[in-house]
């Protein structure tokens, strides 16, 4: 159970004998500041314990092989990687973290000097974990074992699979999950320490999810140390149907969970049935008899490779795909997510809209208070400064890869909007979801405040000034995965600014319109027939 000192200060009420007063037992904490895993807290199941040291079949611990403290073994070799890339890079929401490789579109600028950072709401992908319960991954231990039952037999490059057993866990971090938020924690410290204020209680906010919860609580023992108890009181925010969250709010959108945005994963198989032709075919020369295997089978293989890199620590599926197959499978990511969650999804604004909502009480200083045809979020929990105060300058906030991909749809970020063909990348393409989504991914919203307005063209040589005549201005600096997202490119009312800020009173006139267009009640609960893919260009019906 973890909740400051204050908290458990307001429930006292037990007085011993000696006339000691002593906290309440802990029924008397309400259930947003309950800790330990509740009811909600969602199915798990831890997976088998590594052992990559003993792992000698790996085909190339040989000669004077070193392997890194990663920990996990990425450097596997890829049949056509001709330029030391690094598949861990091209995995879509299952690549483990790594600051966006290219950027967004601008560089990066420093504070011009007198100005300074005033708030930071951060919102946070847990880390990597097993698969989830649903997850076609987690069928190709019965698959395989029904095939050898059946008599197959696998040769060559699939000759492992003859002993090969599923050994992965459901839907916890895995080892690797817990590091990457500790560190992630370590490093918003480092940038973002300055802003806490010791002298309040500090309210982050996570869901009831085991994974939700585990993640928050590493990246608060990186930001504060292992007492952060002391410095932070942790908010679990139930998920499950039923429920409105919006760090989840998935579980509370009807026509997220029926099918009518689906269409991304309808997209994202007819480009797997084409990129894994080669693949689908080679496999079948490696089993004798005539197995019924289909590309299904072989994305399901080609989705082990991050899952037990990430859980086992190295993977033999890895190598088995080409660098091509590889980029194939980066791109199948991209599909889903743009039809699931993004401009294509009927729900796509929707999932996202409750945090918008937040934020922009949260930039004003006063409760959301949302039209009664987009409430996405728990109007109870967030009309009461206990647990949605709106004086903190550090907002910590933990969520999911496809809602935080929806709140980038909400924020109305329409670079990511271009749309997706299922015939194959699009030249130029800007949505990459292992840039926006990996595990552990991160949005980090600035609030910069200037004594005067900052140049839109930023001056070449860094001694002269950067500030433009007129008086004090607050901006809003949008950061994903440590690069910056150029707002005005995206809302260009922001304008072409060099650094990508946008002016504060511009970034909320912008978002209160997107509240309206998110469109919630009609996209979530209206009563509209399942949309094509392509149909959908705005993220709502
Ligand atoms: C095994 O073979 C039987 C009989 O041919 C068939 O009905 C069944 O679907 C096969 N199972 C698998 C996993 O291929
Ligand atoms: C954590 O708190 C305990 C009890 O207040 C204290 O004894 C300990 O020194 C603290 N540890 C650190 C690392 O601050
Ligand atoms: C966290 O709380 C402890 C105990 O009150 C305090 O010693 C420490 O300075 C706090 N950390 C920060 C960063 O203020
Ligand atoms: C809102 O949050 C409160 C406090 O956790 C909870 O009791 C209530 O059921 C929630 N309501 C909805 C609709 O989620
Ligand atoms: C092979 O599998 C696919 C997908 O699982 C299925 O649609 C098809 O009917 C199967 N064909 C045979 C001959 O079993
Ligand atoms: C939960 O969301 C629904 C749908 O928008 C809304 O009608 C209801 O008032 C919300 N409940 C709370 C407690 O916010
Ligand atoms: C930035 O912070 C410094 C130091 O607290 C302060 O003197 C200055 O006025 C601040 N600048 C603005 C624009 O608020
Ligand atoms: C600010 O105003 C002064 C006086 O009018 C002018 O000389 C200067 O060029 C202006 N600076 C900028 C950056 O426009």
């Amino acid at each position: 159970m973890h909740f400051s000192s204050q908290l458990i200060l307001l429930g006292l009420t037990a007085t011993s004998h000696a006339g000691v007063v002593k906290p309440r037992a802990s029924s008397a904490v309400p259930d947003y500041f309950q800790t330990s895993f509740g009811p909600y807290a969602g199915p798990t199941k831890a997976g088998d314990a590594p052992f990559v040291a003993a792992q000698s079949a790996v085909p190339f611990l040989g000669g004077d092989f070193y392997l890194p403290n990663t920990p996990v073994v990425t450097n596997v070799p890829i049949s056509g990687n001709a330029n030391g890339g690094e598949i861990f890079k091209h995995m879509g929401n299952l690549s483990p973290y790594m600051p966006n490789p290219s950027g967004f579109g601008v560089n990066e600028y420093p504070l011009p000097p007198g100005t300074n950072i005033t708030q930071m709401h951060m919102i946070h992908r847990h880390g990597s974990r097993y698969p989830t319960s649903d997850a076609s991954v987690a069928t190709v231990g019965d698959r395989i074992k029904g095939l050898l039952a059946n008599g197959t037999r696998f040769t060559d490059d699939l000759s492992f699979l003859n002993d090969w057993t599923y050994q992965l866990g459901k839907e916890e971090l895995t080892a690797l999950g817990r590091q990457q938020l500790f560190d992630s924690g370590v490093l918003n410290w480092f940038n973002y320490g300055g802003l806490y204020d010791s002298s309040k209680p500090l309210i982050a906010r996570t869901t009831s999810q085991v994974r939700m919860l585990q993640s928050a609580e590493n990246f608060l023992n990186g930001f504060f140390g292992p007492n952060w108890t002391k410095n932070v009181t942790l908010e679990v925010i139930t998920e499950s149907p039923g429920f409105n969250n919006s760090l989840a709010s998935d579980k509370q959108c009807t026509n997220h969970n029926n099918g009518k945005s689906g269409a991304g994963d309808d997209a994202s198989s007819l480009w797997q049935e084409i990129y894994l032709k080669d693949a689908t075919e080679r496999f079948r020369e490696s089993m004798t008899g005539t197995p019924n295997w289909t590309f299904v089978d072989t994305f399901n293989l080609q989705n082990l490779c991050p899952y037990e890199t990430v859980g086992l620590g190295f993977s033999h599926f890895c190598s088995l795909f080409t660098w091509e197959e590889w980029l194939g499978f980066e791109y199948a990511n991209d599909l889903s997510y743009y039809g699931g969650n993004g401009f294509a999804s009927p729900t796509g604004r929707a999932l996202g809209i409750g945090y918008v909502e937040e934020l922009l009480a949260r930039l004003q200083q006063q409760y959301p208070n949302p039209d009664e045809s987009s409430i996405a979020i728990n109007e109870t929990l967030d009309g009461n400064s206990k647990t949605f105060p709106l004086d903190q300058s550090l907002y910590l906030d933990f969520s999911h890869d496809t809602n935080i991909f929806s709140i980038m749809t909400a924020m109305g970020l329409t670079q990511f909007a271009q749309f997706l063909p299922t015939s194959g990348p699009p030249f130029d393409r800007q949505l990459i979801v292992s840039h926006i989504v990996p595990f552990a991914g991160r949005f980090n919203i600035e609030v910069i405040k200037a004594p005067r307005p900052v140049l839109a063209k930023r001056p070449r040589d860094s001694r002269d000034s950067a500030y433009d005549n007129g008086t004090e201005t607050t901006y809003v600096h949008m950061v994903m995965n440590q690069r910056t997202i150029p707002l005005g490119r995206s809302i260009s009312e922001c304008g072409q600014r060099d650094d990508g800020w946008c002016e504060l009173d511009t970034f909320i006139k912008a978002q209160k319109e997107n509240i309206v267009k998110a469109n919630y009640d009609e996209s979530c609960f209206g009563d509209y027939s399942t949309p094509k893919y392509g149909s959908i260009k705005n993220g709502t019906v």
